[in-house]
């Protein structure tokens, strides 16, 4: 096995090569993308969407979170796990945010966790870092305030909005984030942000100039067909190969061709003398 990914080692790879991330959220999958090499695993709370099928991300809550990161963490030996909080886990009280953080690194044993927001979490981020948990930020489209937004849209947009935006990640990284997920952001603004920052910029749907990438593991192995959003690139086409397999069992089965012989277990000729 080779050496643990940790959190100095994220920090450190600003500027030297570029960071690789992207979800899992079960046990055999999160094996897959630690065995691919990738730096970080998020568990992310996009679950709620491509594994339980809810509308969006807010209907998941920590019962579901840390269910699902004890199962990537049992699987990961080389990644670095972040455990994704989910809505209302952080933002109801400072109290509430660290112990709800604490969870994912005492029950779900990851090594960090994520929260959406920039200055409205600022205090909620300087309390956890201040426990000893590893936190990493997220600006630009949060998935949980997407009511608030309008809906999945591109933020940043006007030049007041990208300045709160390269505000807030300073912010976030001066309050101890050791990195900041930037999502549907546009390239130039996430390039500037990324310049900005001494921590490494993690981007989905931000452009090339991001320090590191990350995708929802749905999205990239063609898992997810309600939509695919601009920024996902599909690496494989699974869900047709499922349904592709899926079909020839079930057509096997209902023409008598499965079981073959050679998955039937026979019985000793004799043996079947006496009955
Ligand atoms: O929940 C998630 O998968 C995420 C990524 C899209 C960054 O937050």
């Amino acid at each position: 096995m080779n050496k643990r990914v940790t959190v100095p080692d994220v920090i450190a790879s600003k500027g030297k090569r570029k960071l690789t991330m992207l979800t899992a959220y079960d046990f055999p999958t999160a094996r897959w993308v630690d065995q691919s090499g990738m730096d970080m695993v998020l568990v992310g709370d996009s679950l709620a969407m491509v594994v339980l099928g809810h509308e969006d991300t807010l209907s998941v809550g920590m019962a579901e979170m840390i269910h699902h990161t004890k199962a990537v963490s049992r699987a990961v030996e080389r990644a670095l796990v972040v455990g994704d909080m989910p809505f209302l886990s952080y933002q109801a009280s400072i109290e509430q945010a660290v112990l709800n953080a604490g969870r994912f690194l005492k029950e779900g044993r990851a090594q960090a966790v994520k929260l959406e927001g920039g200055a409205r979490v600022l205090p909620q981020v300087s309390a956890i870092v201040a426990a000893g948990i590893p936190v990493q930020g997220h600006l630009g489209l949060t998935p949980q305030s997407a009511a608030q937004f309008g809906g999945f849209k591109v933020q940043g947009k006007t030049a007041e909005a990208a300045k709160i935006l390269i505000e807030d990640a300073q912010e976030l990284a001066a309050a101890g984030c050791f990195s900041i997920v930037l999502e549907a952001i546009p390239a130039p603004i996430a390039a500037r942000i990324t310049e900005a920052v001494p921590v490494p910029t993690i981007g989905i749907g931000a452009g090339r100039d991001c320090d590191g990438q990350v995708l929802v593991i749905h999205d990239v192995l063609g898992l997810f067909d309600r939509f695919v959003p601009k920024f996902v690139k599909q690496y494989a086409h699974l869900g047709t190969n499922i349904q592709e397999a899926l079909t020839r069992y079930r057509e096997e089965v209902a023409n008598g061709v499965f079981p073959g012989p050679e998955h039937t277990f026979n019985f000793d000729v004799k043996e079947a003398e006496k009955l």
